[in-house]
C-alpha cells in the first residue's frame, strides 16, 4: 500500500513527538526541552531528547533516533504501515489509500506550485530589476513607507504589471494549459487577473512554497480595492496559511513569542524592527487551524491588532480563541493617539519605537476588563454586572479549572464584586448556555415545537443522554449504527435510569439477542412490557413523548446515524474526562510509585486525553 505524503503530514501535525512518546513512557520538561528515559537501552537517567519542532527523538546514550513512526514501530514491534495506522487512529486522521485519482491530483498540485514559483520570480524581477514608470513608482512607494531592501528581499515582494493579459500570457508562454488556470486562484470568476497593477506579496506555506498572493494597489478608490488576494485553490486554503509564517519559522523554533497582527505590511514592519515571530492571517479572521499550528511552538502569544474599534473587537475575539487552545495570550496596544498600526508606526516613529511597544504587553484579563469597562458605567452595580457578564466567554475559554478559578477571582476583585456571587453567576450562565445549546441543536428545524422545552425543566440529565435513549427506545440498530457505542459504560451516564436501560439492552445485544429492530418500531410496548419499575416506566414514556414531538419515526436513516454518532461521542468524552480525573488523582496520590505501574496509568491517561482532545475538536465542528 502506498501512503500519501499528505496523510503522514497530517498525522505529524496532530501528534507531536512528545504526545507520542508520552503514550509509552513518562516525559519530563527541563528548560525548554523534553526528555525521557530511553526505552531502547538500559537507561537510568533521561538521555533521550525530544525535539518538538522537528518531531524527532535522539538518545545521547544509545544513539537511537527517529520520528513518531519509528518510535511506535520499535515500541510495539510494528511495520511502518501498522504504526501509521495506529497513529492515524489516535490522531483522528483518515488514511485514504492512494488511488490513481489521488495521484493525478498530486501531480496537478505540483504543476500549480511550479507555476506560482515561476510567476513569483517574475514579479520579484519586475520590481527589483526592471525599471519603468510603474515599477519605479511601486518601489518608491514601498521605500517611502519605511521598508528597506532587506525585507523586500526576504518577503519576496514583487510587482504585477498593469497589463490585463500579463499573468495569462506569462503562464501560456511557460507552457501551462488554459485548463490549469482555473485551479490557480489567480483569476476572478470572469477570468481577469486579480493581481493586475499591484504590489505582490507571495503567501508561502511552511515549506516556503508560494501558494498564493496578496496584491496591494497603489491607487485605491471605490472601484479598486486596496487589496486583492488569490482565491482559494487546490494548493491554497486560507484557513491554514498565515502570512509571514515561513519567514517567522526560525524565530518560532527559537521560542520567540508569536505575534499575531492584521496586515501584510504590519508583519513586514515587525520583522523590520526585529520582531521576527510576527504573522497575520491572509484577509480572513484567524482560524482554529492557524492557532493550532502556532501552538506547536509556544504557549504564550501576543496579539497586536489595529488601534481602531475593529481591532479591539478582533482582539477580544482572539483572546477566547487563543485561551481555548491552551495559549496564555497577552495584548499589545498602540500608544494612545499613536499610529493606527505597526506599519504606520514604523514609518512615523521608527524601528526602536515599534520594538519598545512590543515589550509593553498587557495581561488579557486586564485588557478585556478595560475594554468592557469603557463601555459601561462602573460606578453602578448594573454596570459592574454587565462587565462581568461580558467577560463570560473569556472566562469560559480558560482551559484549566484552576486558571479559571483564579481568573474569576481576579475579575471580581477588579470590579469590586464578591467572588462567591461571581462564581455563582458564572455557574448559572454555564448551565443556561448548555440548555440553550441543547435546545438549539435539537429543535433548529422544529421551532414550532417549543412546548417540548418543558421536558428540560427539573432534570440534570444532559440532553445527549436523553437523545441516546430516544434512539434506543425505537431502534435496536442504534448499536450497529455506531460501533463506538459499545464503549459506553454504566458509569458514563448521569441518570441511573438511562444507565440501567442502556446496560440491559447492551447485554441483550452482546448475548446475541434478537437483532430484529422491527419489533421496536412496530410494537411500542415491547420495551415497556419488560420493565416493572414504575419510575422507569415514567422515564421511558417521557422519552417516547420526546421522540414523538420530533417525529423521530420519520427521520431518515442518515439523520439518525449522525445523531447517534454525535451523542455517543459526547457521552464517551464525558466519561473519559471523568476517568482521567480519577487517574490523575491516583497519579498525584502516588499510590503506586513503582515505575511500571505508574507509567502504565500515565500512559493510559494520556491516551484518553488525546482521545478527548480529538472528540472535543470534532464536537466543536
Ligand atoms: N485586506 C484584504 N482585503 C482588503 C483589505 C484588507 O485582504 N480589501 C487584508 C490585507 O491582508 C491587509 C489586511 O487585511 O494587509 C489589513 O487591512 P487594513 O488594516 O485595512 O489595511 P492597511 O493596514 O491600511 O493596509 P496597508 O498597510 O497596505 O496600507
Ligand atoms: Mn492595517
Amino acid at each position: 500500500m502506498r501512503i500519501s505524503k499528505d496523510v503522514i503530514e497530517q498525522i505529524k501535525n496532530h501528534l507531536s513527538i512528545v504526545d507520542v512518546v508520552k503514550l509509552y513512557i513518562p516525559v519530563t520538561k527541563k528548560g525548554k526541552d523534553y526528555w525521557a528515559v530511553c526505552p531502547f537501552h538500559a537507561d537510568k537517567n533521561p538521555s533521550m531528547k525530544l525535539n518538538v519542532e522537528d518531531g524527532l527523538y535522539y538518545c545521547f546514550g544509545c544513539k537511537a533516533s527517529g520520528n513518531i513512526f519509528t518510535f511506535v514501530m520499535k515500541m510495539d514491534n510494528l511495520t511502518f504501515v501498522e504504526a501509521l495506522e495506529k497513529l492515524a487512529r489516535i490522531a483522528g486522521v483518515d488514511i485514504a489509500r492512494e488511488t490513481p485519482e489521488a495521484r493525478r491530483k498530486l501531480s496537478r498540485e505540483k504543476e500549480v506550485l511550479k507555476l506560482h514559483k515561476e510567476l513569483n520570480d517574475a514579479f520579484v524581477r519586475n520590481l527589483r530589476t526592471i525599471k519603468n514608470r510603474e515599477t519605479v513608482r511601486a518601489l518608491d512607494y514601498i521605500h517611502e513607507r519605511g521598508f528597506g531592501d532587506d525585507v523586500i528581499e526576504s518577503f519576496s515582494i514583487g510587482w504585477s504589471p498593469n497589463d490585463p493579459n500579463y499573468v495569462r500570457n506569462f503562464c501560456k508562454a511557460k507552457g501551462y494549459s488554459e485548463s490549469l488556470f482555473r485551479d490557480t486562484g489567480l483569476f476572478s470568476e470572469k477570468g481577469s487577473s486579480l493581481l493586475r497593477g499591484r504590489i505582490t506579496f507571495p503567501i508561502m506555506n511552511k515549506r516556503g512554497e508560494v501558494v498564493g498572493f496578496s496584491g496591494r494597489a497603489l491607487d485605491v478608490d471605490d472601484y479598486n480595492p486596496k487589496y486583492r488576494n488569490s482565491r482559494e485553490s487546490i494548493i491554497y486554503k486560507k484557513k491554514y496559511e498565515l502570512y509571514g509564517f515561513y519567514q517567522a519559522l526560525p524565530a518560532l523554533k527559537n521560542k520567540e513569542v508569536p505575534v499575531i497582527c492584521e496586515g501584510n505590511f504590519d508583519v513586514i514592519a515587525l520583522h523590520s524592527a526585529g520582531i521576527r515571530s510576527a504573522v497575520a492571517s491572509c484577509g480572513t479572521s484567524f482560524t482554529n487551524e492557524h492557532i493550532t499550528e502556532l501552538r506547536r511552538y509556544n504557549d504564550h502569544i501576543k496579539t497586536f491588532f489595529d488601534a481602531d474599534e475593529a481591532g479591539k473587537i478582533a482582539t477580544i475575539k482572539a483572546i477566547s480563541m487563543l485561551l481555548s487552545h491552551g495559549f496564555t495570550p497577552s495584548v499589545v496596544e498602540m500608544p494612545p493617539q499613536g499610529a493606527k498600526d505597526s506599519a504606520e508606526m514604523l514609518q512615523k516613529d521608527g524601528k526602536d519605537a515599534l520594538k519598545a511597544v512590543l515589550d509593553k504587553e498587557i495581561d488579557y484579563l486586564d485588557y478585556a476588563i478595560k475594554y468592557y469597562s469603557s463601555k459601561n458605567d462602573l460606578s453602578t452595580d448594573r454596570g459592574k454586572n454587565n462587565v462581568y457578564r461580558e467577560m463570560h466567554p473569556i472566562l469560559d475559554a480558560i482551559d484549566s479549572e484552576i486558571g479559571k478559578a483564579e481568573a474569576i477571582k481576579k475579575v471580581c476583585t477588579k470590579l469590586g464584586i464578591s467572588t462567591t456571587s461571581g462564581i455563582n453567576e458564572y455557574n448559572r450562565k454555564v448551565d443556561e448556555e448548555m440548555k440553550r445549546n441543547a435546545y438549539r441543536s435539537r429543535f433548529e428545524t422544529e421551532n414550532e415545537k417549543m412546548s417540548a422545552l418543558s421536558l428540560w425543566k427539573g432534570t440534570d440529565e444532559p440532553f445527549y443522554e436523553t437523545d441516546l435513549m430516544k434512539h434506543l427506545a425505537f431502534s435496536r440498530r442504534t448499536f450497529s449504527l455506531s460501533p463506538e457505542i459499545r464503549r459506553i459504560k454504566y458509569s458514563s451516564f448521569t441518570n441511573p435510569k438511562a444507565a440501567t436501560i442502556f446496560s440491559y439492552l447492551m447485554e441483550n445485544v452482546k448475548n446475541g439477542g434478537s437483532s430484529d429492530d422491527e419489533a421496536y418500531l412496530d410494537n411500542d410496548d415491547v420495551f415497556l412490557e419488560r420493565i416493572e419499575d414504575e419510575e422507569m416506566k415514567d422515564y421511558l414514556s417521557k422519552i417516547r413523548g420526546e421522540a414523538q414531538i420530533v417525529e423521530y419515526q420519520k427521520w431518515p436513516e442518515d439523520r439518525k446515524r449522525r445523531e447517534i454518532i454525535e451523542v455517543t461521542e459526547r457521552l464517551l468524552c464525558k466519561a473519559l474526562k471523568k476517568e482521567t480525573r480519577l487517574m490523575q488523582r491516583g497519579i498525584e496520590l502516588g499510590a503506586d510509585t513503582t515505575m511500571s505501574v505508574g507509567a502504565e496509568t500515565i500512559r493510559e491517561k494520556q491516551l484518553k486525553e488525546i482521545e478527548i482532545k480529538n472528540l472535543d475538536e470534532k464536537m466543536k465542528k
